[in-house]
């Protein structure tokens, strides 16, 4: 899903506003085209006469020729992602600027999407003992969120019993539509709002977007009180998932950075996402959680990647959605080494409505968040046998006569038609619907807009057995409950987006998988949610699912482990979730991939699911350095310029180029062949104030063999390091006959010798992307 500005949109436009005033005038005047550019210069070519790089580059800007006398727009100047800064230009101007010393490298601006509560006590987080306690709640943790905004009175920002914002933090509220400072307090401490380049890209905000940092939409209130909302009695979905709804980190404090804004789509432009992450470093977050995504562009085009690493560089801990493109191979993104990637799953909570048949017979549930409290009782059941197109209830098929009043049963036809059967009952005036699905689960809360169930096909063929046995068949329905510790979960969501990374598949994407299945979470109430026939419902708490919805509880989880670890860098914070992750769901099986309904693999979830207890104490680490991370770009042999827009080092040798970055998982890529030979070399950390050893166990499938040297390792006291090699081979053998054959995958454990640390890596070998994908 990259996406493509309409440039000609733009042109236009512009060239009308202008006719009007001058072209009708001067018929010989040409008015340029202009488009907004992202551009990458070299501050050492600074002359001494500025004091800054931004009046260098403005008074560049101002000096430009123009030949239809329209001057080149400023937007941002760049100082922590990117040295440099973003103008509306025409080619012109381009061309000058790009023949000027220091000139590095220039980008077209680029669009991006967004990948659209009892979380805390199924991570496991307790009052009294574990992550919670130990991370102070996310006391003194600063999370800058990017996303759509933040409503402010929503009661998951209140700021009872939160001490004063710490001295260190640099940011502010910015005042706009219906936004202004009284709407922060000590725990939403920032809120800004970046705008400049999409206005210019010819899109004007909708009519009923905020041209300010309030949300108008709902998914920033959403991510933002997922990661650190506090603690709020008597959340509710329209009677489902009752409760309360407490953020991960619910002591951290806020900063939102508004970049998605809505005009016929939810939008973000490349350098308002820029602007937004540099002002969120310099403002002095500690962590960052982006929900959105600029598809599959390389590492120093996409503003995500290019603006993280300065982040990132800085000591932030930045967390990103996966997207929702799965299940197949290859559709992650937000896939850089330095960015911890995140999947998302299921919760053991069901949302349900339960199916009686006739007097009792027998009685199924099924999935149901229809919003109202409903009971319908002894209804006649409607069953389009003889025809096919009744059956699945296809656009046109049904007739009013026939199913007016009744409760029809939809059979499955594929899952994409869903919505199509729902406009049909309704059309025709059913009294609601069993709808047979093939995954109950990933329908979203805001399609029960009428009142059907969701039942699997096994639980279809006994309604259908049901209604071909009885002479009038009728039945009740029991919408708005909610089951708790519903099995099996966790499961890693269909949409969850899957590994390998296509930009760098030598690094296993996603790192982990985190809560994104029906969360809920703060919603702006302006923004109705749900539908009942022609009733918009709107909801302070609402139900939503997707990888955006995992990054926010993943950047929590962050939060408590920074505050509880404050040497830690980010990628110390992610090797220990990694190494902890749980392999196993709440029946002690193999976490299952909803999608094909069988045990899912690394490609699916990563790590596995994250364990925040466990994660506290994980043992030893695996860090990385800002310069591993620099030998990675050279090693997948980016240019010069390409590394340096990303590092801002113009300077940087790649001597020592190395694709084997100290990640804590293992991946071989397997290039139109059967084997491959593989050897990583890594260095772990301990992070206990003790001596240990620990000795490897390896789990290696058929078609793999893995060994380890040396297989035991020893650590002197806190900080001590230990180096080890890890040999893959890989000999697919009969495998590479299974066409669906993606990849294969095995384990290496360290286990602690007389204690009780185990920290283990997924080992996993893949086909590279074929290049017609
Ligand atoms: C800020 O907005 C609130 C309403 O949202 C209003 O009551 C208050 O007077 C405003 N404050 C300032 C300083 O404009
Ligand atoms: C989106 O922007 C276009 C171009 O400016 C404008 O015509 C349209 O009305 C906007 N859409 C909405 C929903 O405001
Ligand atoms: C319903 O089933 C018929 C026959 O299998 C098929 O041709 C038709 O496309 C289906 N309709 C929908 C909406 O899937
Ligand atoms: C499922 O139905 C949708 C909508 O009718 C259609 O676009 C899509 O191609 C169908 N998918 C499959 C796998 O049949
Ligand atoms: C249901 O049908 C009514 C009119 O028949 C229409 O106004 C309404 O929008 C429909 N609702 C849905 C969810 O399709
Ligand atoms: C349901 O989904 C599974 C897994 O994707 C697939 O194997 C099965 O064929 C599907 N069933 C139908 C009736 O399409
Ligand atoms: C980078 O280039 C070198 C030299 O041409 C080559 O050996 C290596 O395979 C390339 N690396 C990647 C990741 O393509
Ligand atoms: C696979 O090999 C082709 C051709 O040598 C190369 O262009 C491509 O980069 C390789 N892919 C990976 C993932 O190594």
């Amino acid at each position: 899903m990259s996406c493509t500005m309409d440039h000609h949109v733009t042109a236009l436009h512009l060239c009308f506003t202008f006719m009007f005033l001058t072209c009708v005038v001067t018929s010989t005047l040409a008015i340029e085209e202009r488009k907004s550019y992202i551009i990458h210069m070299d501050k050492s070519f600074m002359p001494d006469a500025f004091s800054n790089h931004h009046s260098w580059y403005t008074s560049t800007l101002s000096s430009l020729s123009s030949t239809d006398g329209v001057v080149a727009t400023h937007l941002y100047t760049y100082n922590h992602v990117l040295h440099g800064f973003s103008a509306v230009l025409s080619k012109s101007q381009l061309n000058e600027i790009e023949s000027m010393p220091g000139h590095i490298a220039t980008y077209p601006e680029a669009f991006g999407q967004l990948h659209t509560t009892r979380t805390p006590q199924f991570l496991g987080l307790k009052k009294k003992v574990g992550l919670w306690p130990a991370g102070g709640f996310g006391d003194d943790m600063i999370i800058g969120i990017l996303d759509t905004g933040i409503w402010p009175e929503s009661e998951s920002f209140k700021d009872h019993g939160m001490p004063p914002v710490p001295e260190r933090w640099r940011g502010t509220c910015e005042i706009g539509t219906m936004f202004n400072t009284s709407n922060c307090n000590r725990k939403l401490i920032g809120a800004r709002s970046f705008s400049k380049a999409l206005k210019q890209s010819g899109r004007t905000l909708a009519n009923s977007d905020y041209d300010s940092p309030r949300d108008y939409f709902g998914h920033g209130t959403h991510t933002s009180s997922t990661a650190a909302g506090s603690h709020v009695l008597g959340a509710e979905y329209f009677g489902y998932a009752k409760g309360i709804a407490i953020g991960i980190a619910p002591r951290a404090r806020l900063a939102m950075y508004k970049v998605i804004f809505s005009n016929t789509t939810f939008e973000a432009a490349a350098s308002d996402t820029l602007a937004g992450i540099d002002q969120a470093i310099e403002d002095g977050v500690d962590l960052m959680s982006l929900s959105l995504g600029f598809g599959f562009d390389p590492f120093f085009k996409n503003p995500i990647s290019l603006g993280t690493f300065g982040a990132v560089e800085k000591g932030i801990f930045v967390a990103c959605s996966a997207a929702n493109s799965g299940p197949d191979a290859y559709t992650i993104m937000n896939g850089a080494p330095w960015i911890t990637t995140v999947g998302a799953g299921t919760l053991d909570r069901d949302y349900a409505a339960i199916v009686t048949l006739g007097k009792g017979i027998s009685t199924i549930k099924g999935k149901s968040v229809y919003p109202e409290n409903l009971y319908v009782s002894g209804v006649p059941l409607y069953y389009g046998h003889g025809d096919k197109n009744k059956k699945n209830c296809s656009q046109q098929s049904l007739d009013h006569t026939e199913v007016s009043g009744k409760i029809v049963l939809c059979e499955f036809t594929n899952d994409s038609n869903v919505d199509d059967q729902r406009t049909e009952l309704n059309r025709t005036g059913a009294a609601g619907a069993i709808i047979v699905t093939n995954s109950t689960q990933s329908l979203e809360s805001y399609q029960f807009s009428f009142p059907f169930v969701a039942i699997s096909l096994s639980d279809g063929e006994k309604v259908k057995e049901y209604f071909a046995n009885t002479p009038q068949p009728t039945v009740d329905i029991k919408f708005q409950i909610t089951v708790l510790g519903a099995k099996p979960a966790p499961q890693v969501a269909d949409f969850s987006s899957r590994g390998p990374d296509r930009r760098s598949p030598w690094i296993l994407k996603p790192d982990i998988f985190a809560p994104g299945v029906d969360v809920l979470a703060a919603w702006s109430p302006n923004n109705p949610f749900a539908q009942v026939e022609e009733d918009y419902l709107s909801s302070d708490y609402v139900l939503a699912s997707g990888t955006s919805m995992s990054s926010p509880h993943l950047v929590g989880i962050a939060a408590l482990l920074k505050s509880a670890h404050r040497d830690w860098s980010p990628a110390a914070i992610r090797s220990a979730m990694m190494t902890t992750a749980d392999l196993l769901d709440n029946t002690n099986g193999v976490i299952i991939d909803m999608a094909s309904g069988k045990s899912g693999t690394p490609l699916d979830y990563g790590a596995g699911h994250v364990n925040p207890n466990k994660a506290l104490d994980p043992g030893l680490i695996y860090d990385i350095e800002v310069e591993d991370y620099i030998n990675y770009l050279c090693a997948i042999n980016y240019t010069r310029q390409e590394i340096a827009a990303i590092t801002r080092r113009t300077n940087y040798n790649c001597e020592s180029a190395n694709l084997d970055l100290n990640y804590p998982s293992f991946i071989a890529i397997l290039n139109n062949t059967y084997t491959t030979k593989n050897t990583f070399k890594r260095v772990l950390t301990n992070v206990v104030d003790s001596k240990a050893v620990y000795r490897a166990k390896i789990w290696a499938p058929a078609g793999m063999k893995i060994y380890v040297e040396p297989s035991t390792l020893s650590f002197e006291g806190k900080d001590s390091k230990a180096k080890f090699s890890l040999y893959v081979d890989v000999d697919l053998g009969s495998y590479i006959m299974q066409k669906s054959y993606i990849g294969n995958y095995g384990y290496l454990s360290w286990h602690e010798v007389s204690g009780k640390h185990i920290v283990r890596s997924p080992i996993v070998s893949a086909y590279a992307l074929k290049k017609s994908n």
